[in-house]
C-alpha cells in the first residue's frame, strides 16, 4: 500500500515567519520576524517558575487558580461575569486556545470571518478543522472596517468571525463604532466570535482594548482566546486560554486533554504570580511600548518609508516599502544582499539602534 501524507497536510506550506526566524538564527541577524520581546521577562515571575521546579512541580497538572485570577481580572477590566471552574480553558499558549477552539466549533464546510490582513496561524487552524477562511479586507491606510462589506460576507454557512485587537500586523485597536457594528452583525447571523486578546495590555496614546464579549448580547457567543506570552514576555512558556459558555469551553477542554494534555506545569504555577502583578507592571509596559513604537516610526520615517497609520497597539508597524527599493517584503527581509542599496538601508536602521541604546534591539 502506497502510504500517503494526508491530503490537508500536503496544502500547508512552511510559515514565513519560522523561515525567516531560523534565517535570522543561522546568519546570526536580527530577527524582526517574529513576535516575540528581546528583553528579560520580569524577575518576579521568573522566580516563581523557577521555585515550581525545584518544589518538583513536574507532572501534568491544571492549575485552577489561574481560571480563577482570569476570572477576578476579565470581571475588573471588562464586566464579565465568569465562572472561573466552567468557562477557562488553560491551553499551551493562544495557538492551541485557537486551534482547539476551532476544532470545537467548525464543522466541515463551515465558514469563518478573518478581517485582513491577519495573523498566519487563523487560516491555517480553520483549514485544519475543515473549514473554509472567509477574508474580508480592511481599508489602508487607516485598516478601516468597512461595515458594509463586512455584513456582505456573511452567509447561511458563516459559523464565526475572528477579531484580534490590539492588532497584528497592523497596530490597529479596533474602535467602539466597530466593535458595535461587528457585534450587530454576528448577533444578526447568529454566530461565534473568536476574539484573539494576546496585545490586550499593549496599547498606546489614549487607545483602551475592550473585548468584544463585554458587547450586550456577546458573551453567549464570544469565545475569547489569549496568553501570557505578550504581556509577560514569555511566548515560549507556552500559556494561554479560551474563556467561553460551560459548554463550548468544556468541548475545547477536551479537545485540549487529547492533544497536549496539559500546558507546561512549572509556568502555570508562575501564571499565578504573573497575573497576581500590580498595576505598575501593567502601565510600564505599555509606556515601553510605546516609546519603542515611537522609535521605530520615526527610524523608519527617516529611511524613506511612508508610514501612513501609526500604531495604536500591539507592537508591530506595517508598512509599505519605497517603489525605489525594488523588491517584495519577503525580499527585503532575506535577501538585502543581492541588493546593495537595500542592504546599505537596512543596515542604517542597524546602527540607529546601535548608536541609540548602545546595543542592537528588534522592533519589539
Ligand atoms: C495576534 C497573535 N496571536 C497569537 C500569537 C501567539 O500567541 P501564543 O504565544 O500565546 O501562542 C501571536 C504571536 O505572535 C500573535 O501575534
Amino acid at each position: 500500500m502506497e502510504k500517503r501524507l494526508s491530503k490537508i497536510s500536503q496544502t500547508l506550506t512552511p510559515s514565513p515567519i519560522q523561515e525567516l526566524s531560523h534565517l535570522a538564527q543561522r546568519c546570526g541577524a536580527i530577527n524582526l520576524a517574529e513576535g516575540f520581546p528581546d528583553f528579560a521577562a520580569p524577575a518576579h515571575i521568573k522566580n516563581a517558575a523557577v521555585s515550581a521546579i525545584n518544589s518538583d512541580l513536574n507532572q501534568y497538572s491544571h492549575v485552577q487558580g489561574i481560571c480563577d485570577l482570569l476570572a477576578t481580572r476579565m470581571k475588573s477590566s471588562h464586566g464579565l461575569d465568569i465562572d472561573p471552574d466552567t468557562n477557562i480553558v488553560i491551553c499551551c499558549g493562544q495557538t492551541e486556545a485557537f486551534a482547539a477552539t476551532m476544532f470545537a466549533i467548525i464543522d466541515r464546510g463551515d465558514e469563518v470571518l478573518i478581517l485582513d490582513p491577519a495573523f498566519e496561524t487563523y487560516e491555517t487552524c480553520i483549514r485544519l478543522a475543515g473549514g473554509v477562511p472567509v477574508y474580508v479586507p480592511l481599508d489602508p491606510p487607516h485598516w478601516a472596517l468597512n461595515v458594509d462589506r463586512l455584513r456582505k460576507s456573511f452567509t447561511s454557512r458563516t459559523k464565526a468571525l475572528v477579531l484580534n485587537s490590539p492588532h497584528n500586523p497592523t497596530g490597529k485597536v479596533f474602535s467602539m463604532e466597530e466593535l458595535e457594528a461587528i457585534a450587530g452583525a454576528c448577533c444578526e447571523m447568529d454566530c461565534f466570535a473568536v476574539t484573539d486578546e494576546v496585545y490586550e495590555y499593549i496599547t498606546f496614546d489614549a487607545k483602551k482594548h475592550i473585548s468584544l464579549a463585554s458587547l450586550p448580547g456577546m458573551q453567549e457567543r464570544t469565545i475569547i482566546t489569549s496568553s501570557l506570552s505578550k504581556t509577560f514576555s514569555v511566548t515560549g512558556w507556552r500559556i494561554g486560554w479560551s474563556c467561553a459558555l460551560a459548554n463550548i469551553a468544556s468541548a475545547i477542554r477536551n479537545i485540549h486533554v487529547k492533544i497536549t494534555d496539559s500546558a507546561p506545569a512549572p509556568f502555570q504555577e508562575a501564571a499565578l504570580t504573573a497575573l497576581k502583578s500590580a498595576p505598575a507592571y501593567f502601565e510600564s509596559l505599555k509606556q515601553d511600548y510605546e516609546r519603542k513604537r515611537d522609535y521605530i516610526v520615526d527610524v523608519l520615517a527617516s529611511l524613506g518609508l511612508q508610514i501612513r497609520f501609526k500604531p495604536q497597539g500591539s507592537f508591530f508597524v506595517f508598512t509599505e516599502l519605497p517603489e525605489t527599493w525594488l523588491l517584495s517584503d519577503m525580499m527585503v527581509c532575506v535577501s538585502p544582499g543581492r541588493q546593495k542599496q537595500n542592504a546599505k538601508k537596512l543596515l542604517e536602521v542597524v546602527h540607529l539602534y546601535e548608536e541609540a541604546q548602545g546595543r542592537v534591539v528588534s522592533i519589539e
